[in-house]
């Protein structure tokens, strides 16, 4: 054994059997391999989209479908739809011979491999709702073709690409993992983290069998830095499941604990600085106004009501959702604690949400807490206004109905509100100013603090910190 070695460390093992193929898959692989296949992207949004970078910028061909004809227009105009992405790239994509987006599904059936980039949201009762998958797999069934490989990218439960993906396509009479082929590959994205482009960030794939995870691996290794290929599809959709659920859960524990260090008047995020010198077995997440994107709030919860089907409950999933679920609620109680202390009622209060973008340094608004925020400070009588430099107008949510646009972030504007609530920790906003100018600060995240600005006497006296911690 190599010193440092541990002595149960995994062992790379060789493989020595590769599964036989048939002239059909043989054929893939090597328009694989001479990176001549057309690679189809199926849902050009905030997973389809950089895939597709990472596609040309391997080498291969792309087409990329989607059913939403303004996002298409835009591609076509060269006017970027997701900004984080940057307007080089959609230069590129209107320019670049190698690439073609259409709305019109016939065409891929020029496409050797298509991946399907579509939403899975949850159902009025957290039931998986699979009909983009669904809706977008009965697309490609219409043109598949021999030789074709169909590769689900959405996060779902484990069975979904064998038992409800599979079957559409076997409908056409071709038989799978001989005529077509069929694997499952979780995207990992990362929107608007610096240097962590689709391209760097390691990929699984498991196949419906062998040859199918084989020819999928072949691909996703000569687009991404690495892929890794495991037995079956079900495990990559059960590994994708558990990379998600491990944030909830520990997210949820944070928060937790920040709510009880809080009435302790301890600041929750000196434990977690001081918790962090610990070299090993511990790994910082960080507290917020709640949870927000299209994975982490929805995701656990097709595992959930999967394993409803043999009989298990999921009770950390339940526990974590219910505690994330709540932090909107606890941020409007210390937004509505920390007026009384200025002696102002939440009533008629001018309140300025700051960032309404689920993370920072992104325009995505899906699933954002600062929905909930705005609509109980509304429900409880305060006037709301946001500014968002990302976010212009207040997004279309299924359960939100808020008709907010984007308002300048003035010296005037902070100086007007009687309270600025930081939701969202953007970059591009300057903390020292909101700091200077505005009454009373309530900061989810700790913004003013990491942005150095340092924290001022109260004023006038008597009344209470000028910013609190929420
Ligand atoms: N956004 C992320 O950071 C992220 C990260 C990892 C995984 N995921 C997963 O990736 C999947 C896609 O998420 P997203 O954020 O890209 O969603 P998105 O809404 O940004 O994009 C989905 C796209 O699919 C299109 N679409 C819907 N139905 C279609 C159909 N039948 N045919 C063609 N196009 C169709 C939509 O118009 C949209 O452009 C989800 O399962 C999500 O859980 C997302």
């Amino acid at each position: 054994m190599r010193q440092g070695q541990l002595p149960h460390a995994p062992r790379r093992v060789r493989v020595l059997w590769l599964p036989p193929m048939n002239e059909t898959a043989s054929g893939l692989l090597s328009r694989i391999e001479s990176k001549s296949a057309i690679i189809g992207i199926v849902g050009l949004g905030y997973v389809g989209l950089p895939l597709t970078r990472a596609i040309l910028d391997a080498g291969f061909k792309a087409i990329g479908y989607d059913i939403d004809q303004s996002k298409i227009d835009a591609i076509r105009a060269g006017k970027p739809y997701i900004h984080h992405l940057g307007q080089e790239f959609f230069d590129r994509l209107k320019s670049e011979g190698s690439f073609e987006g259409t709305t019109d599904p016939a065409a891929l059936a020029r496409a050797d491999a298509i991946l399907l980039c579509v939403p899975t949201p949850l159902g009025t009762h957290k039931e998986p709702d699979l009909s983009y998958v669904l809706g977008s797999t009965r697309l490609v069934a219409k043109t598949l073709r021999k030789g074709q490989l169909i590769v689900l990218e959405s996060t779902t439960y484990p069975g979904t690409t064998r038992d409800e993906m599979g079957p559409i396509l076997d409908a056409t009479g071709l038989k799978r993992n001989k005529d077509y082929f069929l694997a499952y590959s979780p995207e990992r994205e990362d929107p608007g983290s610096a240097g962590r482009s689709a391209a760097v960030i390691p990929k699984l794939v498991g196949g419906t069998d062998e040859v199918s995870g084989r020819i999928a691996h072949a691909l996703y290794s000569r687009i991404v830095a690495s892929a890794h290929l495991v037995s079956t599809a079900e495990v990559a959709e059960s590994a994708k499941l558990l990379e998600n659920i491990f944030r909830c859960v520990n997210i949820a524990m944070v928060n937790e604990l920040k709510m009880v260090f809080d009435r302790m008047d301890i600041d929750i995020w000196e434990v977690i600085a001081a918790a962090s010198t610990k070299p090993f077995g511990f790994m910082p997440f960080y507290p917020g106004p709640g949870l927000g994107g299209h994975c982490i709030p929805i995701d656990p919860f097709y595992l959930t009501w999967k394993a409803k089907e043999v009989g298990l409950p999921t009770r950390f999933i339940e526990l974590a959702g219910e505690i994330n679920a709540n932090m909107p609620h606890w941020v409007v109680d210390k937004v509505q604690a920390a007026l009384n202390d200025h002696g102002k009622a939440m009533k008629g209060a001018d309140i300025l949400v700051l960032g309404v973008a689920y993370k920072k340094n992104i325009d995505d608004g899906r699933e954002t807490p600062a929905a909930e925020i705005i609509e109980f400070l509304i429900e409880r009588g305060a006037r709301v206004a946001y500014h968002d430099p990302h976010i212009p107008r207040f997004p279309r949510m299924r359960n939100h109905d808020i008709v907010l646009q984007s308002e300048p972030l003035t010296h005037e504007r902070l100086a007007a509100a009687d309270a600025v609530v930081i939701v969202t920790d953007h970059d591009a906003v300057d903390y020292a100013a909101v700091v200077r100018h505005a009454r009373l600060v309530v900061d989810t995240r700790n913004a003013v603090r990491a942005a150095g600005v340092g924290v001022p006497a109260p004023h006038p006296a008597g009344a209470g910190p000028r910013v609190v911690g929420a």
